[in-house]
């Protein structure tokens, strides 16, 4: 099978794609601890994939209480932005566009990440049974440690992450991104806050889906107010269950009505992560009919596409772009690959956070 469509330019967000193809978010953790700066050695990792479609960048945080694991990039700091000015600048020089994931991982982190010393927040005071990284003081690496138990954010909190987002929107815009991402996916802050078994809150935070959702939703209104509602997207993992998240019990009314929110905010696009890759590639899936029917902006599926499957994705209408994660990791060039029907080189799972350029800018083009 060809993948014509998947490969074929698109107009999108007021740019002009190369393809269909994204390249996912992905944490690589190679911004070093504690200034969390991009280096240039990101920039050649990102220059290196610029002929994706669109690149979206591994999630970069929006303040250091923000920071879930060792060595994730923030967007708060000068250097911060002049680092990613960097990056963006180099996947321009190819012909590419990178958007911002903005990222916020709430209770998933542990206070050893918090360059500014702060204690881990999050909806309420439960501790998710999952492991972040902490740099390792004896090796120079990193290694696992448990999630503190968070504090329940105060109203005044949760407004100021909202402000966070919205200032990390304008640090983004002026270190050249094309866009951003909110992350409203994998069990990070605003999943927290969506998840009633994760937010027992009492106030207008918790509850209701309307209040659960509010966190999420007036920050995409605080960063639209900023870049304009055609670069900005989110993402979300519908039934995910990654960072001691529980399926969610209605999830078609639940996340409509978050479509039919995003629909009114006229957001760019809604990328939706099945982290269990398979509902996502079902034709006809009724959750993803759902969304469509209430949201009429660009989808982005992701979850274990290859280039078939993207392309049946695109070509059934299911899809506007498709998110490939690990393939990119270990195929640069991976649209061109495709193109060619050349051979796809694996990953290697033990260099995706080491740190240095091995397992990272060393996988060759063809
Ligand atoms: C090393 C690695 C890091 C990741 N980091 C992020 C991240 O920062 N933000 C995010 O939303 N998803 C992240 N993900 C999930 C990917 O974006 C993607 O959804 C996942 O890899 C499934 O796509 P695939 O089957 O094409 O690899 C990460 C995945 C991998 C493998």
């Amino acid at each position: 099978m060809t993948a014509d469509q998947l490969l074929s330019p698109v107009e999108i967000f007021g740019l002009r794609l190369a393809n269909r193809l994204v390249m996912a978010p992905m944490t690589r953790s190679r911004a070093p601890a504690p200034d969390c700066v991009p280096t240039a050695l990101m920039a050649e990792y990102y220059a290196q994939r610029a002929g994706a479609g669109l690149i979206l960048s591994e999630g970069t945080v929006v303040s250091p209480q923000g920071r879930g694991y060792a060595h994730t990039p923030g967007i708060y700091s000068p250097e911060q932005i002049t680092g990613w000015r960097r990056v963006t600048e180099a996947v321009h020089a190819q012909g590419g566009h990178i958007f911002a994931q903005l990222w916020h991982c709430g209770r998933v982190a542990n206070a050893a990440n918090h360059e500014d010393g702060s204690p881990v927040a999050g909806p309420s005071a439960l501790a998710a049974q999952s492991k972040v990284y902490v740099p390792d003081q004896d090796t120079g690496g990193i290694r696992g440690a448990a999630c503190d138990t968070p504090h329940a954010m105060s109203f005044e909190e949760v407004r100021a992450v909202v402000e966070q987002f919205a200032q990390a929107a304008r640090n983004a815009k002026d270190a050249g991104f094309d866009g951003v991402e909110v992350h409203g996916a994998n069990g990070y802050l605003f999943d927290q806050f969506r998840c009633p078994l994760v937010n027992d809150r009492q106030d207008a935070y918790g509850g209701t889906l309307e209040n659960r959702y509010r966190p999420l939703l007036e920050t995409l209104a605080a960063v639209t107010a900023v870049l304009g509602p055609e670069r900005v997207g989110v993402r979300i993992s519908p039934f995910g269950q990654g960072n001691d998240m529980r399926p969610d019990s209605e999830p078609q009314v639940t996340y409509p009505y978050f479509a039919a929110a995003c629909q009114r905010l006229g957001l760019a696009f809604i990328h939706v992560y099945d982290q269990s890759a398979t509902w996502i590639h079902e034709p006809g899936n009724a959750l993803l009919a759902a969304l469509r029917a209430s949201y009429s902006g660009k989808l982005i599926l992701c979850g274990g596409f290859d280039a078939a499957k993207a392309e049946t994705a695109v070509a059934s209408g299911a899809s506007d772009l498709v998110a490939f994660g690990k393939l990119f990791i270990a195929n640069p060039d991976l649209p061109r690959r495709l193109a060619r029907g050349a051979e796809l080189s694996a990953w290697d799972v033990h260099s995706f956070y080491k740190g240095g350029a091995q397992g990272y800018t060393d996988y060759p083009a063809l």
